[in-house]
């Protein structure tokens, strides 16, 4: 990813952000300003002390009054100093508290399609050390950048009235330097933006693999594991390394170009001083701002660096800001007053945003009518697209051609707001929360107090998720990365439990009852038929168990739906349909329930 902006566009978009502070920011320079004037009057002193209290004839009360004076000018540079970190610590942190929640509020909304193309790492890279980079920033870098320029500005400035010819020789040696700082911007950018990703790359491996631990563990590859992070690890380091050396040759140069106009200067100057042309107080006193100047001109290099990797940061930063969502309310959305739960998906097509542009849709003309309060069993061979139809329905993805409807209004007519609480969704991997079970469980719920308690007690009990009371915290017990681990069907049934909380029009399961033992699921057939008698349902089944306790069955094949009908009707009639079921494991065919054997026995299908 290369960002064309100029430093200045880039820099210009903290603007915003920004303004409210502004205020603080200009105090925060007026402070360090005052800071700079105070070291930089420090050699005025001098020079009147030298011309005027040494010379002849001078009184020593002068000199007492001119310490005095320096001592004063001390005192306040440093209050100054402190001064301006008050001004510019709470703001800047402030923004960038406020800048991070609208980042994640932006990576909340934007579509899947986003995330499954960005590295997590990227994502929190960006999130955490790219807007710390911002603040540091504006709370020092910017400050301390214009507060340098005008200090050398008005040092050199003095320079020009104590001595023209002396600050002729400054400003001569600050040509080679602006050529070099040109091009010290560009390698320096360059090296800050690589740096800065392969840092989101580094990331992004700490975090699979702190994710995927157990795989890694248990298939012994834990050392090929840091193999390539080392390699990572080294690839940055060297990246940083680079970054340091650019750095060091600019401050080598910004440091060693002044050093060698003031020997020059001192050469010229004493010949001067010699001849009668400067006075010695003069003389003492350009050299003494020239020294005041050394410091802040020495400085200009980290501050230029830490400005481009600044620049770096805000182009990351907008990178994911900009990136668009495409999922969005409708103008004048439609809102159902009573939903029945009319679901019809007609000549739905679809395709991966990154699929080839020669491979067929996955959804290649899907139709499909599940009339409110249906149960429908969606059946295909894996890979088929299952999941993908079933991530139409919540708009995950928005369909590539064709239409889903509920009640007959298109799913982009309705807010997403609506269409949420319109439809729930329990996944194949179920993602749990670092929450309590309450929580987990009333993630898609409205109800608070004894209606939520309610609500909970029942999800729970239809998902057959009464293990949760028994937990060591029951319901407050918390689960998920941080909590407590549960074990695969239990996390199925809290992940159930949670899309029956919703209490949607349209439940959609993505085979969310897998990891359970037949009685159990049976169960929870039960309870859901019972419980969401109004509830329009589509399950994704890769049982026959699953199957036979659904109202009718749709087959998946080719992109498409191939027959709709009940269990046995497919059975008996569609071929496709019997190598599907057969290929489900036999063990479980032998267990299934009472709704499925005489089904099979009559058809004398799978012999
Ligand atoms: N995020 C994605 N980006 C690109 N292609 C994808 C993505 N997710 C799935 N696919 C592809 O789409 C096709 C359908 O996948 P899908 O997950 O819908 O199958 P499925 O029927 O649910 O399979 P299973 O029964 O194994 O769960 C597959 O070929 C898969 O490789
Ligand atoms: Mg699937």
């Amino acid at each position: 990813m290369t960002n064309q902006n100029t430093l200045w566009q880039s820099l210009g978009r903290l603007y915003p952000h920004v303004r409210p502070i502004i205020p603080r920011l200009v105090l925060g320079l007026l402070c360090a300003l005052g800071a700079s004037v105070m070291a930089l009057a420090i050699p005025q002193v001098l020079r009147v002390l030298i011309n005027d209290a040494l010379a002849e004839g001078g009184s020593a009360r002068t000199v007492w009054v001119a310490s005095g004076v320096v001592l004063l000018l001390g005192v306040l540079e440093a209050t100054f100093v402190a001064l301006r970190r008050q001004f510019v610590i709470t703001p800047a942190t402030t923004v960038e508290t406020k800048m991070r929640t609208s980042f994640y509020r932006h990576l909340q909304n934007l579509t899947v399609e986003f995330h499954d193309r960005w590295g997590s790492g990227q994502l929190l890279s960006r999130a955490m050390s790219d807007l710390n980079l911002m603040r540091r920033w504006m709370a020092f870098g910017l400050i301390m950048l214009v507060v340098t320029s005008l200090t050398v500005v008005m040092g050199v400035t003095i320079m020009f009235f104590t001595s023209w010819a002396l600050a002729l020789i400054f400003v001569a040696a600050a040509v080679p330097l602006i050529i070099y700082g040109y091009r010290f911007r560009t390698s320096y950018s360059r090296v800050s933006r690589k740096s800065q990703d392969q840092a989101g790359d580094l990331a992004t491996t700490v975090e699979e693999s702190v994710h995927g631990i157990r795989v890694l563990k248990a298939f012994g590859r834990s050392r090929e594991a840091l193999e390539d992070f080392e390699e990572q690890a080294e690839e940055l380091r060297r990246t940083e390394i680079h970054k340091a050396r650019s750095l060091a040759n600019f401050s080598m140069i910004v440091t060693l170009l002044p050093e060698l106009a003031l020997g020059a200067s001192l050469v010229v100057g004493v010949t001067l001083a010699a001849s009668g042309d400067v006075s010695i107080g003069a003389l003492v006193a350009f050299f003494a701002t020239a020294a005041a100047v050394a410091g802040p001109v020495e400085f200009i290099g980290p501050l230029l660096a830490m400005t481009f990797t600044a620049k770096t940061a805000i182009d990351r930063h907008y990178e994911v800001m900009e990136a668009e969502n495409t999922i969005t309310d409708a103008a004048a959305p439609v809102h159902l007053d009573a939903p029945r739960g009319d679901v019809v998906f007609g000549d739905v097509h679809f395709r991966y945003p990154d699929a080839q542009a020669d491979a067929d849709d996955v959804l290649d003309g899907i139709d499909l009518r599940l009339r409110a309060g249906e149960t429908m069993a969606l059946v295909g061979v894996t890979g088929c697209g299952k999941s993908t139809l079933l991530q139409l329905v919540p708009r995950l993805y928005d369909v590539t051609g064709g239409a889903i409807t509920i009640d007959g209004v298109d799913l982009r007519s309705f807010s997403l707001e609506d269409l949420r609480s319109l439809v729930a969704v329990a996944f194949e991997d179920t993602t749990l929360f670092s929450t309590s079970v309450r929580d987990n469980v009333l993630m898609g719920s409205d109800a608070t107090g004894a209606e939520a308690d309610r609500l909970l007690e029942e999800a729970l009990d239809v998902a057959q998720a009464h293990f949760a009371f028994e937990l060591p915290e029951g319901l407050d017990t918390l689960i998920g990365e941080e909590g407590l681990s549960l074990s695969g069907g239990q996390r199925q049934r809290i992940a159930l439990a949670r899309a029956i909380a919703a209490q949607p029009t349209v439940l959609v399961l993505d085979d969310p009852l897998s990891a359970l033992d037949v009685a159990t699921e049976e169960r929870v057939e039960v309870g859901l038929r019972s419980m969401l008698t109004s509830t329009t349902t589509l399950i994704v089944a890769h049982r026959p168990s699953t199957v036979a306790l659904a109202d009718c069955v749709a087959l998946m094949q080719d992109g498409r739906i191939a027959d709709v009908g009940t269990h046995s009707e497919l059975l008996a009639r569609n071929d496709h349909y019997r190598y599907v079921i057969a290929s489900l494991d036999d063990e479980e065919i032998a267990q299934l329930g009472r709704a499925v054997q005489p089904a099979l026995d009559d058809e004398g299908a799978l012999a």
